[in-house]
């Protein structure tokens, strides 16, 4: 396949340096990080820190900042503009993760801005994208994700979606232990796919897709059985490190 496998430690606010350091060395140990593409995006106070250790220690570890402003800068206490998260090693960004949308309250037309300010910089950025349970239980998952996809095109035009990753959440499925089956995941990818088709059949051929909501060691194989399946975000697990390099072995 010409998409290599991507498997992303979502910290949220959790963490810390030491936890870093653990997962750093078991990740060097391990080597999966010269097999995939495994990215790390921990709180922005952990950005530089990570960024000289991966360094220093030659680890192929991608590193994603969890959000940034859609400004390039100006009075905004306690934002993170593109360029600084570039500055401190950021390679790649989250953006429209379901809890910046629900909880801060950003729309899509906001994680469009924010998609397309990451890429105007040079930083990749994961779309995440995902229907709430009441949507999911009135049948409205693929009207959801066609308005979150649509207002990335309408901002960022036909060609946004060339480089960048695109992660599926179902919200009812995030930190709650109760996972999307892998057949429905498979369903939505395809769908998403098929989205990105439409514009551009290219892009669509190699943009990685990835699952995220209560991914664990046991159930990630079923995951990336699928063949729209190109990988995972992984919040819970990820905090622990030998069950996240269990989940990036799964996925080589
Ligand atoms: O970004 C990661 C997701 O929100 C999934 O979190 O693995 O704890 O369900 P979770």
């Amino acid at each position: 396949t010409i998409r290599k496998p991507v498997v992303a430690a979502n910290w949220k606010m959790n963490g810390s340096r030491q936890l870093a350091d653990n997962l750093l060395q078991q990740i060097q140990e391990s080597g999966v990080d010269k097999q995939l593409q495994v990215v790390i995006s921990p709180p922005a106070t952990l950005y530089s820190y990570i960024d000289e250790k991966i360094i220093q220690n030659k680890l192929e570890i991608i590193l994603a900042a969890q959000n940034i402003n859609e400004l390039d800068k100006g009075a905004l206490t306690g934002e993170i503009s593109a360029h600084l998260a570039k500055e401190s090693g950021c390679k790649w960004v989250i953006c429209g993760h379901s809890e910046r949308r629900s909880l801060f309250n950003e729309s899509s037309i906001t994680t469009a801005e924010k998609f397309v300010k990451a890429q105007s910089v040079g930083l990749k950025p994961i779309l995440c994208v995902g229907e709430t349970t009441e949507e999911y239980e009135k049948g409205k998952t693929f009207s959801r994700l066609t308005a979150q996809i649509e207002a990335v095109l309408h901002i960022g035009g036909k060609t946004a979606f060339k480089d960048c990753i695109i992660a599926y959440e179902p919200i009812w499925a995030v930190g709650t232990g109760k996972p999307a089956s892998p057949e429905l995941a498979q369903d939505v990818h395809r769908f998403i796919r098929g989205m990105i088709s439409s514009v551009c059949p290219t892009t669509a051929k190699s943009v990685c897709i990835l699952y995220g909501g209560s991914v664990t060691p046991e159930n990630a194989a079923s995951y990336f059985a699928q063949p729209d399946i190109d990988g995972g975000l992984i919040g819970g697990a990820s905090l622990i490190p030998e069950k996240f390099i269990e989940i990036c072995q799964t996925a080589l």
